[in-house]
């Protein structure tokens, strides 16, 4: 067995995620590399946070607040980075720099500049390899959409429709946190947010986005400050993108991509529909384990329910009719690292991370996005 030494710079939400992936990475019996979380960082370290990542992975040699300490230490190879926006440019650059493999949470730079520089970055040390986090594409249900698309199951594409739908800011008392303040999560907004996630599968698919003519919407625009008071809410809350996509063989579908932190009825829903000429197809994280299937036979339709077990694409020790949840395809997201840090390539196409080109192609699209917005505009990418 093979394996990577990491630290984690951001030891909130994402990175314990990772840590605890790590703590049962046993659970893939076919990977022959595994990650070894050495040192962690987080400026905010408090002695519970460390505690945990200490008791329960038990490789935790170095703790710091300073992430520049982190990457001077020589025996770590692979970096995960899960911090706020706004610091991504520089600490993701300086992991680059510093010769360490990188995966990086998105949106992958606050803004256009940031995600420019650090593909710039990127393309001056050949050898790194970074990713981009993103997990649901790594559903079972979506990895056989992924096997469909490559056999051609739905013929001429008609509409594709993607999104990602919370609604925890419903709750208008909900107190402000850093990703609901420009200055952190940047002009994106929602987008920056969930954006990258509705992408994933679209750009593995190879379809590409040419034009957008987008509607953003800031609905609540105060929010209780946590200290008795309140404070602006800048932030785009939802955002409906109605965009011309081409599948590379001549044809042009629309392509509606809805980010929405508002969003009546939804707790995390992501889902992707292809609708096609001789199949549709429809997920939701709603039914996680479960494919909708219609068939084209001419004068009938076709509908069919596919039951998804753990049909994933790392397999795992779970039993192969148990349903997945969130942290399985976390799970899966990382072996998919680790695959691709040990073979060079992705195991197959849509068990693949998301790659910096692709985050590129996210900012062009949420860049424009802004523009379309504010012009009432529709928007060319290209
Ligand atoms: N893949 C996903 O499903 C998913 C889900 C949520 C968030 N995210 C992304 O993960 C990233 C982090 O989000 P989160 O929800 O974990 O946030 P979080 O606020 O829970 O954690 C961020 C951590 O970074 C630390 N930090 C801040 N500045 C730092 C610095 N200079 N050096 C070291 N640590 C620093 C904070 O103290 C905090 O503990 C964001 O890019 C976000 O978009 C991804």
């Amino acid at each position: 067995m093979d394996t990577v030494k990491f630290g984690i710079i951001g030891l909130g939400l994402m990175g314990r995620e990772f840590a605890s992936a790590a703590m049962r990475w046993s659970h893939l019996p076919e990977m022959d590399v595994k990650p070894e979380i050495i040192a962690i960082c987080d400026k905010n370290l408090t002695p519970d946070m460390e505690k945990w990542y200490r008791e329960g992975l038990g490789t935790v040699k170095q703790a710091v607040t300073d992430y520049k300490e982190l990457l001077a230490n020589k025996d770590v190879e692979a970096v995960y980075c899960a911090v706020p926006h706004n610091l991504h440019e520089q600490i993701y650059v300086d992991i680059i720099n510093a010769g360490k493999h990188l995966m990086g949470e998105k949106p992958f730079g606050i803004d256009k500049k940031a995600n420019k520089s650090i593909l710039d970055a990127l393309n001056k040390k050949k050898d790194v390899v970074a990713r981009c986090a993103s997990e649901f594409p790594f559903t079972p249900a979506m990895q056989k959409l992924g096997k469909m698309l490559e056999e051609d199951a739905f013929g001429q594409i008609i509409e594709v429709e993607a999104g990602f739908l919370h609604s925890s800011d419903l709750d208008v008392n909900k107190v402000i946190n850093w990703k609901r303040m420009i200055k952190f999560n940047g002009e994106y907004g929602v987008m920056g947010d969930l954006g990258m996630h509705t992408l994933h599968f679209p750009l593995k698919a190879g379809w590409k986005i040419v034009d957008v003519r987008a509607f953003l919407s800031n609905i609540v625009k105060e929010r209780p400050d946590g200290k008795g008071g309140m404070a602006p809410c800048e932030t785009w809350d939802n955002a409906t993108l109605l965009c011309r996509a081409e599948d590379g063989s001549g044809g042009a579908f629309p392509m509606t991509i809805k980010t929405q932190r508002i969003a009546p009825g939804e707790k995390n829903t992501w889902y992707l529909n292809v609708k096609g000429m001789k199949s549709s197809a429809f997920f939701t994280t709603r039914k996680l384990n479960t494919l909708e299937v219609i068939k084209n036979e001419g004068k009938e339709q076709l509908r069919q329910e596919y039951e998804m077990g753990h049909q994933v694409a790392f397999k795992s020790i779970t039993g192969g009719i148990f349903e997945v949840g969130f942290s399985d395809l976390i799970l899966q997201m990382w072996a998919a690292f680790l695959y691709e840090l040990k073979n060079g390539k992705p195991k197959s196409r849509f068990s693949g991370c998301v790659t910096p080109e692709e985050t590129a192609v996210s900012h062009s699209l949420f860049t424009a996005a802004l523009e379309s917005h504010k012009n009432e505009s529709t928007v060319k990418l290209y």
